[in-house]
């Protein structure tokens, strides 16, 4: 039976591609030992999504609460499996900007960039004929987005028309000569460090950079999940600061549905050092004042929103990415959820 390794299982992203892969037939070797809980919080734990896993997708899923970083863990699982392995999807990561990362560089940079290299090397060693997804973000472009000519609209901030970026950024934007926090440097790493293997040794290596990726299965916090907090904070009255821009900076949000998908096209047939954008795109995109104004009708209550000075550190004031590099090398692919459709999911999973 061929395996599909996924890394972070039990976080968002990980989760959903895991039952993907066991749909497909595949033994699902899941790795998470729920480090979300200790960068987030215990109302972030992936305890509840572990159990739904493994009673959900019973023999095919594998699950194994080991520390990425656990060298000799980490070669017991490729060696026991070896060249079955035909994807690896690389989601386990420190993925916020929240206070952890702040006080804790080193560690961020250990999990975020020096275990994807020792991945790629497990890779290399025991499956290098397997398909490897990195999940890469949008924080590799540094704060570079916020140079772009802006202007503002009652509820946004936008670019003009005319603008090359307006129907979205594309991968040629520069990674370079800007500021990115400690987790966008430790994620620029490891993004260049898979398209190196795919480059230097010829493996099937691929890099997806989304924006926010949202689904009910998230347990979102104040740092990550953006979608799925402002609904918690709309549906559970629980006071909310937007800080910068007075909320009009924008995001392109995808459903994790359809990024699952996408990953799943990138495992049947990869294009090696293939860089994606890949996010909701133009048609699903929101500024915090507009997602709020969308969960305040769903939800139908009023937020108890206020307003502080300043912006996170290196925090983009617009992104929206270009899927069109994606669209190209896999045409039949398109986002099918829209922001309303994605709180309207979350609030009947979670708060309805
Ligand atoms: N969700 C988003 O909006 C978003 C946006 C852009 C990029 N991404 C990227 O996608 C990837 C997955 O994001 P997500 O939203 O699913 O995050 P998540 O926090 O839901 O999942 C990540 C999982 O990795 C696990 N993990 C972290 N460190 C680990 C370690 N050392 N060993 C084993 N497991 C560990 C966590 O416990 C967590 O369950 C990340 O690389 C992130 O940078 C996510």
């Amino acid at each position: 039976m061929s395996v599909a390794i996924v890394t972070g299982s039990a976080g968002l992203i990980g989760a959903r591609c895991s039952r993907q892969f066991a749909r497909s037939g595949r033994l699902v070797v899941g790795i998470d030992n729920d480090m979300r809980g200790e960068f987030f919080g215990s109302e972030s734990s992936i305890a509840g999504e572990r159990i739904r896993l493994e009673s959900d997708l019973v023999d095919r899923y594998e699950h194994h609460d080991v520390d990425i970083r656990d060298d000799d863990e980490m070669d017991a699982i490729f060696a026991r499996h070896g060249s079955e392995i035909d994807v690896i999807v690389h989601a386990a990561a420190q993925p916020g900007h929240a206070k952890w990362t702040m006080r804790n560089p080193i560690e961020d940079f250990d999990i975020n960039a020096r275990a994807t290299l020792t991945l790629l090397e497990r890779a290399r060693r025991f499956c290098p004929d397997a398909a490897f997804v990195f999940l890469s973000t949008s924080k590799v472009y540094g704060d570079r987005p916020n140079e772009l000519p802006l202007f503002e609209t009652e509820t946004r901030l936008e670019l003009p028309t005319e603008h090359e970026y307006f129907d979205g950024i594309t991968e040629s934007m520069s990674i370079d000569q800007s500021l990115h926090t400690s987790m966008g440097m430790s994620k620029v790493s490891a993004d260049v460090m898979v398209q190196e293997y795919a480059r230097a040794h010829r493996m099937n290596c691929v890099v997806v950079r989304n924006c926010v990726i949202a689904g009910s299965a998230q347990a979102a916090s104040k740092s990550h999940g953006m979608l799925g907090y402002i609904t918690k904070c709309v549906a559970e009255g629980i006071p909310y600061v937007a800080y910068g821009n007075g909320g009009k900076q924008v995001r392109d949000v995808l459903h994790v549905d359809d990024l699952a998908r996408a990953i799943e096209f990138i495992a049947e047939s990869p294009v090696p050092a293939a860089v994606y954008n890949l996010g909701g795109g133009r048609a699903s995109s929101c500024s915090l004042l507009e997602a709020i104004g969308t969960a305040e009708e769903i939800v139908g209550k009023t937020m108890d929103l206020s307003f502080g000075e300043g912006g996170r550190t290196g925090d983009h004031r617009w992104y929206i990415g270009s899927n069109a590099a994606f669209v190209h090398d896999y045409p039949s692919w398109q986002p099918r959820f829209g922001i309303a459709e994605m709180v309207n999911e979350i609030h009947e999973a979670r708060f309805g």
